[in-house]
């Protein structure tokens, strides 16, 4: 898509296109992408052939299902280029994601690749309600981290004014939106929290900011506090997807009009949901873990690839194309403590439920002899530090109470002194994990 390619309403045309016409260009796409990765790179050819698939037998969608898995350690076993398939003279820009562990995994973009990602980041950002013209602060980071390059190629394409802000230097962070009077703002919501502190301390109120739009994304976060967001800042708070492997920012969006999760940008990137022990694909509206296939991406086409999030696909909208429910979390970042599975984000639910604590929050394990304990640490917000004992002994039972609960977990709460906790500069560190030390 070029921009002049856009409808009369100002949409892509295949966002708008029926289901039938949707399905058909996936299928010649996917056709192209599994040839395209049979052809030029040899981990394909090799798995392919060992399972007996070939491109050329594809007749539907659901001929997918009997290729091979690809995950982040085929990526790493072929660091940094092995699994690009075009020559390095195509690529035009690489980027990286730092795992928690060893190698970071490298991606490959040739100018196609970035042209389209441009497109979908435009696109997203229009149907977040974004306009030619608006001003849009990117404080993801920018470098080797898609989501500050991924923004700001998406929101120049739109025919917006970029400022190319970066994370960090909060006190300057909040100075420039201040004086330069974004409408929109892309960051993550941790971070926009972090902002908002900082807002706060420097005596801003919500009515004296020019923002109106929030696009949100990079890490898991609940509607309570998209609730909290838009309170506090009197703007929108939509959701942005994406994974550095598939592509970066821009993956999925949230649209204005519906608000009911992000819209998958299924022309060119086609989800799964398969059972994460199994690998079974599940009918669509089952909870299990999101896999994507690239179907226009030339440097790194990624053929089924495990993303580890955890979601489930949804009808379309706002849009033909389908939805996901917002990630509940990661396969890979679910803490079991005695037996129970635990995700970050429904202490996050908990704790937002109680309007006197802070968004902040932090969740620390430990191991004594064969048992593991949980303490929750939160804190309350600047206007109720003065909270007399027992109701501070009162708050800290109710959120016990509510997590025991909802989540099925006894835990200790502890109240830390406001803006005590650490804040984020990008995506949050909420789980501090002390079992394995002891
Ligand atoms: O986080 C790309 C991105 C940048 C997305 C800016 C949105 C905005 P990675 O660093 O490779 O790429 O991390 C990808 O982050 O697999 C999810 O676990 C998580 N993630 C990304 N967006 C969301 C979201 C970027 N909206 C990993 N909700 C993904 C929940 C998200 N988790």
């Amino acid at each position: 898509m070029n921009m002049a390619a856009l409808n009369t309403a100002g949409l892509d045309p295949l966002e708008t296109a029926s289901i039938d016409e949707l399905r058909q260009h996936q299928l010649e796409r996917l056709r192209w992408s599994l040839s395209h990765a049979y052809r030029n790179v040899p981990l394909y050819r090799r798995r392919f052939d060992e399972q007996g698939v070939h491109p050329e037998d594809v007749r539907s969608l659901q001929d997918l299902a009997k290729f091979p898995f690809t995950t982040k350690a085929d990526l790493r076993d072929n660091y940094p280029y092995g699994m690009f398939a075009v020559p390095m003279h195509e690529v035009v820009r690489v980027h990286a994601s730092s795992g928690t562990t060893g190698k970071p995994t490298v991606v490959g973009y040739t100018q196609n690749d970035i042209d389209t990602w441009a497109n979908v980041v435009a696109r997203s950002i229009r149907a977040a309600g974004g306009r030619k013209g608006d001003k849009v602060h990117v404080a993801y980071g920018y470098g080797l981290f898609t989501g500050g390059l991924g923004a700001h190629y998406g929101a120049e394409r739109l025919g917006c004014t970029v400022i190319p802000m970066s994370g960090g230097q909060t006190e300057k962070q909040v100075q420039l939106i201040r004086d330069l009077r974004p409408d929109i703002i892309m960051v993550t919501p941790s971070y926009m929290l972090n902002l908002a502190d900082e807002m706060e301390r420097q005596g801003l109120s919500a009515e004296q900011l020019s923002l109106r739009l929030g696009i949100f994304g990079a890490e898991p976060w609940t509607d309570e506090l998209r609730r909290s967001i838009e309170q506090r800042l009197g703007i929108t708070a939509l959701d942005i997807y994406g994974l550095s492997e598939i592509m970066g920012p821009g993956v999925a969006m949230e649209c204005a009009e519906s608000k009911d999760g992000p819209t998958i940008w299924e022309d060119h990137f086609y989800p799964e949901i398969i059972d994460p022990v199994t690998g079974a694909v599940l009918p669509d509206g089952q909870m299990g873990e999101l896999v994507f296939t690239s179907l226009s991406k030339e440097a790194l086409p990624m053929i089924r690839y495990r993303t580890r999030d955890l979601t489930r696909l949804l009808p379309g909208t706002a849009r033909p194309m389908r939805r996901m429910d917002k990630i509940t979390g990661r396969s890979d970042d679910m803490l079991i403590v005695r037996g129970v599975n635990l995700f970050p984000t429904q202490v996050e639910e908990q704790v937002l439920k109680i309007k006197q604590f802070s968004e902040c929050y932090e969740i620390h394990l430990y191991r004594n002899g064969n048992l593991d304990s949980v303490d929750i640490h939160v804190e309350l917000r600047p206007e109720c530090q003065h909270a007399d004992e027992p109701r501070r002994t009162a708050l800290i039972a109710e959120l016990s109470r509510h997590i025991k609960t909802h989540i099925g977990l006894s835990t200790r709460v502890l109240l830390q002194p406001p803006g005590s906790l650490k804040r984020s500069e990008g995506k949050a560190c909420h789980v501090y994990d002390n079992r394995r030390a002891g």
